[in-house]
């Protein structure tokens, strides 16, 4: 089986010092143990939360606001170069974009599926190899661990200012703990939508997990 994905290096597209001010905003960020997902988590049953840390959408777009603009816009523009028909943002800017942050070797992200057809990554850290921080899909769709999604899995390698798009609604994915304590990883999720799987798809249990939502 395989897993496909597109990239682009938008390094020389991103303002002046960018690098510096996602330092200060990730050390800013909502750390806890997040509890697992509903519907899309694809961690093994024992597992109920999993540490990392979250700079929300509204803190984002005031410290950040050139990821925000860039979401609505240029990355939108490459988001619809590569895809058959009309891409749009979510209309909930509560998830539209957002950062994930991991900090020293304790964190990861959730392993997961996706629930939109279109989600976009701007990595804002380098890692070189060896470093941990990647970001691994299992070519086994029934994959329902992070054991399982590592004995077959494609292998992403987060670099400073690369944007990847991908569509993750069957592909378990998560991304691996740092292997330095002084590390910090971080990178920027967009959601996006199509015609064929708008918004409205969107799971309700989500936004009731995530935010309360009635
Ligand atoms: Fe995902």
């Amino acid at each position: 089986m395989s897993f496909d994905w597109t990239e682009f290096d938008v390094s020389d597209q991103l303002p002046e010092g960018w690098q510096r001010d996602v330092m200060a905003v990730a050390a800013a960020a909502d750390f806890q143990g997040f509890p697992r997902t509903p519907v899309l988590s694809r961690e093994a049953q024992e597992v109920q939360r999993i540490p990392r840390g979250r700079v929300h959408a509204d803190q984002l777009r005031q410290s950040l606001l050139w990821i925000y603009r860039s979401y609505r816009e240029y990355f939108l523009n490459l988001a619809s170069s590569i895809s058959a028909g009309p891409v749009v943002l979510a209309s909930d800017e509560r998830y539209g974009v957002v950062l994930n942050i991991q900090r020293g070797t304790g964190m990861r992200f959730e392993c997961h599926i996706d629930s939109n057809p279109l989600t976009g990554l701007l990595f804002l850290t380098h890692h070189a190899q060896g470093t941990g921080g990647e970001l691994v899909f299992a070519y086994d769709e029934d994959a329902d661990s992070v054991a399982a999604v590592d004995r077959d899995c494609a292998v992403i390698r987060p670099r400073a200012g690369v944007l990847i798009f991908f569509d993750g609604r069957r592909h378990p994915h998560y991304a691996r703990p740092l292997r330095s304590e002084s590390e910090v990883r971080a990178v920027a999720v967009m959601n996006f939508y199509t015609g064929a799987y708008p918004e409205s798809t969107r799971p309700p249990q989500l936004n009731r997990h995530l935010y309360g939502d009635e």
